[in-house]
């Protein structure tokens, strides 16, 4: 694992941008897992700049996000496809015929899990997930107790995610309590993961998603067996970690080659 710790939010998003940028530049067929939430807007942002600036080119890309709300349309103003199209897909040249996520309406909810299983599948698999963590130690919305095999399925919000995301609902008793979301094994399959966190209240999570025992309680705690997982934290969410001082001079200490 990989724990770069940045001054701020705006320097780590745009590590995360130029990590994605490299590699599309290297693969323009990349195929992109994406996160919602608050953590990756200045990531996306950047990806935006750096589209309109550099001419960065989304056009060979495909694009498989992580999760979606049960019940949501594409259309609903609080679901995840609406959230991308807005912050990513609207201003840059991906083709909507490549960008995938759950699909919160389906009738048959658990053939359309296996069924996103095997286009993740069918476009090679990930090759490098982009991550937030919940403050319960959740990734995707694998919740604590989750299966750390887990594939794409459906699953009940704790009471602290929906708190946690209370600000994208009016009514906090309209808010939907199931979610489609990749499991942990699927993430785990991924080629590289990039996990963002910032702020002081993803600290504790952070420290034992890194840190602390590989549990089912701890979601992401399970990145530790993936081979190749990059942290990207501010400060203030890097504040508890017992070995901050330690992955500071790994990092500092990067020869120029291995910087993206
Ligand atoms: C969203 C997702 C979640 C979020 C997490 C953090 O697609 O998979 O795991 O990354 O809940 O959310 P924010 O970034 O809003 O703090």
């Amino acid at each position: 694992m990989e724990v770069i710790i940045l001054p701020s939010p705006d320097e780590a998003s745009r590590l995360g941008a130029r990590i994605i940028a490299n590699l599309i530049k290297t693969n323009a067929g990349a195929t992109l897992g994406l996160a919602t939430g608050r953590t990756p807007l200045r990531l996306y942002r950047e990806l935006i700049l750096l589209h309109e600036k550099e001419g960065l080119d989304f056009s060979r890309v495909t694009t498989f996000n992580l999760d979606e709300y049960v019940g949501f349309n594409q259309d609903h103003p609080a679901s995840y496809h609406f959230f991308m199209v807005k912050h990513l897909f609207s201003h840059i040249n991906i083709s909507s015929e490549r960008t995938h996520l759950p699909d919160g309406t389906a009738e048959d909810i658990p053939a359309s899990c296996l069924r996103y299983e095997e286009l993740i599948l069918e476009a090679g698999g990930i090759d490098l997930q982009v991550l937030g963590v919940g403050t319960d130690g959740h990734i995707g919305f694998n919740e604590p107790a989750s299966s750390l095999g887990s594939r794409t399925r459906i699953k009940t919000l704790t009471r602290q995610t929906l708190q946690d995301n209370e600000a994208d609902f009016k009514d906090l008793n309209q808010a939907p309590r199931h979610a489609i979301t990749m499991g942990i094994g699927t993430i785990l399959d991924s080629r590289k993961c990039l996990l963002l966190a910032f702020g002081e209240n993803k600290a504790e999570a952070v420290a034992r998603t890194v840190e602390g025992p590989v549990t089912s309680l701890v979601p992401g705690s399970a990145l530790q067996f993936h081979p190749d997982t990059v942290f990207l934290l501010d400060e203030a969410a890097a504040s508890n970690l017992a070995y901050a001082d330690y992955y500071r001079e790994v990092y500092q200490g990067k020869p120029d080659w291995q910087r993206p």
